[in-house]
């Protein structure tokens, strides 16, 4: 077999005969750049099986490098190690979220730089055998306008009503995208949280259709659960891009619905799930300021996101009985969007299910809201 190349790239010609070296005595064959303009030549030229990338180089840094490999077709999947003698952990964030493979700090030991060359190539030469796994779920991206509208309910209600109705006998799960939000979880009252983070501690090839399958739990409704964990912003893990498109991915490929809670904003994490997705769902909240955030969203997600009209639906959640509230129509007339679906208040029936840690659609099967989400769920079977 021939010996395969690798391309070394660094601005400093110590550090790249250093590097060559190790690898030459490994059997690879080694092709070396000097600055970032140079690595995307030779990343055409030599045709390399894989990168190692500095990142402090002066023209053009590494992540710009990955960024500009990653955005070519000839180039989007060859395997990049990010190489740095920086150690802080939001660099090797910036490094993955421009679209590294590995990451290695300087300076190194021989045998590890060996065994993470070959563990990268490894995972590349399978994924390019096996390709991506087939996705065969109905996605539905479940996107707040606000913080507070009622989105993981919404989400937890619509996969339970699913699980217990249209899609009986067929396969529902709910994934919380946000690592740090368990609350759907909690609604649900499962006593195991950070299973999202979990995988996402793991780089993202090693993400496989096992791994993600080991972190899901089961709910009595029969819904299948990933759940996120409390943990306010900033603290929790970030989720990747790369991270979120594989997770999803693999979840798609596993059952029949997969309904998503993805919190609040256009992050582009949330923008590549979107993207994936049947359909995005907007819970809306009838009061000024949250239908012109709704508004904004609806706007963006057909606009920029380029989602087609009917991949969007938006839900009118009403939480508290008011005096004079908006009807329908006027929601409508406002967001230049029709709604698919309509909840009333149940702030009782809420408040009772938040502290029982069972959904409202199982504390009370009988009560309107109850039958409100069956009928979103059944739509949404029907769509
Ligand atoms: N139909 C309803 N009637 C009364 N209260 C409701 C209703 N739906 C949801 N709520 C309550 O509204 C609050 C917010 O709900 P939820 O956590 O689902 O919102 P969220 O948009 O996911 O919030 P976050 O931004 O924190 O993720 C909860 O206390 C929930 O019990
Ligand atoms: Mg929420």
């Amino acid at each position: 077999m021939a010996s395969k190349k690798i391309l070394v790239v660094d601005d400093e010609l110590e550090s790249v005969k250093l590097v060559g070296l190790m690898l030459q005595r490994q059997g690879y064959e080694i092709a070396a750049a000097q600055t970032g303009a140079q690595a995307l030549e030779k990343a055409l030229s030599e045709n390399p099986d894989l990168v190692i990338l500095d990142i402090m180089m002066p023209d053009m840094d590494g992540y710009e490098v990955c960024r500009r490999l990653r955005a070519s077709p000839d180039t989007a999947d060859l395997p990049i190690i990010m190489f740095t003698a920086k150690t802080q952990v939001d660099e090797k964030v910036a490094g993955f979220q421009a679209g590294a493979d590995d990451y290695l700090t300087k300076p190194i030991h021989p045998d590890e730089l060996a065994s993470h060359v070959e563990a990268v190539l490894l995972r590349s030469a399978r994924r390019q055998t096996e390709g991506p796994p087939p996705v065969s779920a109905r996605i539905f991206g479940f996107l707040g306008s606000k913080g507070g509208v009622g989105t993981t309910t919404l989400a937890v209600n619509t996969a339970v009503a699913l699980a217990q109705g249209p899609a009986q006998g067929k396969k529902v799960l709910l994934a919380e995208l946000r690592p740090g939000l368990a609350t759907a979880a909690m609604q649900l009252g499962l006593r195991r949280h950070g299973a999202l983070a979990h995988l996402l501690d793991q780089p993202v090839e090693q993400l496989d259709a096992r791994t993600v399958e080991a972190q899901l739990d089961e709910h009595s409704s029969g819904v299948l659960v990933l759940s996120g964990q409390v943990e306010p912003p900033g603290v929790a893990t970030l989720i990747l891009p790369s991270h979120a498109e594989t997770i999803v991915r693999h979840l798609g490929a596993m059952v029949d619905y997969v309904l998503l809670d993805l919190g609040v904003g256009l992050d582009e994490p949330n923008r590549r799930v979107l993207l994936g997705c049947y359909q995005a769902v907007v819970p809306v909240e009838p009061q000024r300021v949250a239908l012109a955030l709704a508004q904004a969203l609806l706007g963006e997600l057909t606009g920029s996101l380029k989602l087609a009209r009917h991949r969007v639906k938006a839900v009118l959640i009403n939480k508290a009985p008011a005096a004079t509230t908006f009807t329908k129509e006027t929601v409508e007339g406002v967001l230049q969007h029709d709604l698919a679906g309509v909840i009333t208040p149940a702030p009782d029936l809420a408040f009772q299910a938040a502290e029982r840690g069972v959904p409202m659609v199982m504390v009370q099967p009988t009560s309107l809201v109850a039958q409100q989400f069956r009928t979103f769920a059944e739509y949404l079977v029907d769509a």
